[in-house]
């Protein structure tokens, strides 16, 4: 009975293990547009590097190509030397067992203007600034949101004070002198309730994972020991007496104390059922 159950329990809780793995894919420079030819580097931080975490991305070209087919790769990171417009798409990383992290919005321009926003989602109630650019210089410009134009910047650069999750949305700009940037979605989460976790390279991962792990396949026995401890200790009710004059009396021999502690539980057992 019990090392079968042991079994079941470690063949139900590896799944729960492994599902808890997870990765999160960020990118340096933190912008989602780019100029042709810039150097952008992605990388997968992980909680288990033996999961095998790979970059991938969708093109208009091609979908779910690894790294080695567009970029160097080196573990769970990847670089793109120089950019093309062709590798405009949306990157993810994806373990050998499928699993997936966030994933990001690329746009690479071969145009003169770009809209930097913020790659990852925005947290409600933080600011937000976009620059409208050039490669050297931002540019005075209008904003625009979802195809509606929402302020007039001479300085090139709005900033989006406690950010709501209705400012969620395709967001460009446009400069008189210079023309308009590709469109970029800017996502917005919702704030925790509780303190913001530590990030992942923080935490030393690998323990706490562990430790998790322990907990979900030892919890049951413990409480299922607790439980029959407790249910001992309430089944015999006419039993603080006997168990507190034992306590008191002075201990002669193991032997001795062992028949009393029998006689107890005979005792105990014949009120029980009287
Ligand atoms: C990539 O493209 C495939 C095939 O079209 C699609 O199933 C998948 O959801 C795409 N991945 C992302 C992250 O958009
Ligand atoms: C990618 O670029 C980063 C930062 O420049 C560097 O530390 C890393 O070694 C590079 N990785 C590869 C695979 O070239
Ligand atoms: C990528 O962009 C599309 C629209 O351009 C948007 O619907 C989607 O949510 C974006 N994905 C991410 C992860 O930002
Ligand atoms: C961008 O600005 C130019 C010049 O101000 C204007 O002619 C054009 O219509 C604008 N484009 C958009 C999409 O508003």
């Amino acid at each position: 009975m019990r090392p079968t159950s042991l079994t079941c329990l470690l063949l139900l809780s590896s799944p729960l293990c492994c599902t808890m793995n997870q990765a999160r894919l960020t990118v340096s420079p933190s912008s989602s547009q780019m100029f042709e030819g810039e150097f952008v580097s992605l990388s997968c931080e992980e909680d288990d590097s033996s999961a095998g975490w790979k970059l991938r991305r969708n093109t208009t070209r091609e979908t779910r190509k690894e790294c080695e087919d567009w970029g160097e790769s080196a573990g769970s990171s990847c670089n793109i030397t120089v950019t093309a417009p062709w590798d405009s798409g949306i990157y993810w990383c994806e373990s050998r067992e499928g699993a997936t992290s966030n994933s990001i919005n690329i746009t690479v321009t071969g145009g003169s203007v770009i809209l930097q926003s913020p790659v990852l989602p925005v947290m409600e109630g933080d600011d937000v600034t976009l620059h409208c650019k050039t490669e050297t210089s931002n540019l005075p410009a209008d904003f625009y949101k979802d195809g509606s134009l929402i302020r007039t910047e001479p300085a090139g650069h709005m900033t989006i004070h406690h950010v709501s999750r209705s400012e969620e949305g395709l967001y460009k700009c446009n400069s008189s002198s210079h023309g308009e940037s590709p469109s970029s979605w800017i996502s917005v989460t919702g704030k925790p309730t509780t303190t913001a976790p530590p990030p992942v390279s923080e935490a030393p991962p690998q323990l706490v994972f562990t430790l998790v792990c322990h907990l979900v396949v030892f919890c049951p026995y413990f409480i299922s020991t607790l439980l029959m401890v407790s249910l001992y200790r309430h089944r015999p009710t006419g039993n603080d007496p006997p168990v507190s004059m034992v306590m008191t009396q002075p201990i002669q021999a193991e032997q001795g104390l062992d028949d009393d502690y029998d006689d107890i539980i005979t005792s105990v057992t014949t009120e029980h059922h009287f």
